[in-house]
């Protein structure tokens, strides 16, 4: 059987989930795919504390050099924040010859296009599917299953943080910092709440399904954001007993050859089903010319929802270095030209 060895930097919530799948439902993944997964090391900057999920000390790394110069390790999945410290690692990565995996969004949101058409020149693969809504297949449905179709528009709750905090206010009154404080010590917040609170983190997610939507980069400068940092208790029980519910939508739509993208607080009637999503859950609704309307749901952020996108991307990416063919074209494979997208 084919062996697909793996390493990781980065050791927070998700890189602990990832690494609990990887262990504990190693059988289950050789089943389902075919491959064997081994996760080999593990870099974080300080293993002085303690871990939901603890390792052994073999699988332990000390320096960054102990995955990026290990010959046999296939794929590394970056789970670090920030953009400068990712954007070193993926590219000398990708110059490596190692097959990448992030959740990164503010990184491929921002800097995006030189890593893809770096993995391209390279023939390497990059997979985010959990740089996005978290535990839903967004990303694959764009690019596969939904892949007969023009998309009209693409929109949906983004943020798992703010939208439990939106939650929590409406449904227990709650003030916005102690339920802020909330879905931090759950997991869900950003390591600076600050993005997560602005619009900055939904955005970001929603740059990266409009450059897959319409084919093409996205300037992130040129995205109106706006977050939740001025609602409060009143706005959203008045709303809500005129009948809306208020959320912070995320939307790109396109209007002959421009892409209209925003992220802000929306009120929408209480009866839309986005307006009836809870909690940390995030919702993507998809307008394709062929499909019509489409929905996709679940949990948008904490530990085991997004290690399951980053290891959905590690098989998808094994399987094709098994069948051989894990030299896929990045860019062309996402029916990207090599184009800005203008924005309105
Ligand atoms: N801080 C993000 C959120 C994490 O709350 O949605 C998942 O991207």
């Amino acid at each position: 059987m084919k062996q697909i060895n793996v390493g990781i930097v980065g050791y927070g919530v998700v890189g602990n989930g990832v690494a609990r799948i990887l262990e504990e439902k190693k059988e289950l993944l050789i089943k389902k795919s075919g491959i064997q997964i081994n996760l080999k090391k593990v870099f974080t900057r300080n293993w002085n504390k303690s871990f939901p999920y603890p390792l052994p000390e073999e699988k332990k790394a000390y320096s960054l050099e102990e995955i990026t110069e290990d010959k046999d390790i296939d794929i590394v999945v970056e789970l670090t924040g920030g953009i400068e410290f990712p954007y070193n690692l993926i590219t000398e990565c990708i110059k490596k010859g190692k097959h990448v995996v992030t959740a990164n969004k503010a990184l491929l949101a921002e800097k995006g296009k030189d890593v893809f058409l770096l993995a391209e020149e390279k023939g390497i693969r990059i997979g985010f599917e959990a740089a996005v809504a978290g535990g839903i297949p967004i990303i694959r449905a764009l690019r596969e299953g939904l892949v007969a179709n023009s998309i009209e528009r693409i929109y949906g709750i983004l943020n798992g943080t703010t939208n439990y905090i939106l939650t929590k206010m409406l449904k227990e009154k709650k003030d916005f910092n102690s339920v802020l404080k909330e879905a931090q010590e759950l997991g869900y917040a950003e390591a600076d709440p600050t993005l997560d609170i602005n619009g900055t983190d939904a955005a970001h997610k929603i740059a990266i399904l409009a450059s897959l939507s319409y084919g093409g980069f996205i300037d992130f400068s040129g995205i109106y954001v706006e977050g939740i940092e001025k609602v409060n208790n009143l706005d959203i029980s008045l709303g809500r007993e005129l009948g809306y519910t208020l959320k912070l939508l995320a939307i790109a739509k396109s209007h002959n050859g421009e892409i209209e993208v925003r992220v802000h607080p929306t009120f929408l009637p209480s009866e839309h089903p986005l307006a009836k999503v809870d909690g940390v859950y995030n919702a993507v609704m998809v307008e394709g010319d062929s499909v019509g309307e489409t929905m996709f749901y679940g949990k948008g952020a904490g530990s085991l929802p997004t290690a399951s996108s980053v290891i959905s991307d590690i098989v998808d990416i094994g399987k094709s270095i098994a069948l051989g063919v894990g030299r896929e074209i990045e860019v062309t494979s996402m029916n990207w030209e090599h184009k800005d997208l203008s924005l309105t």
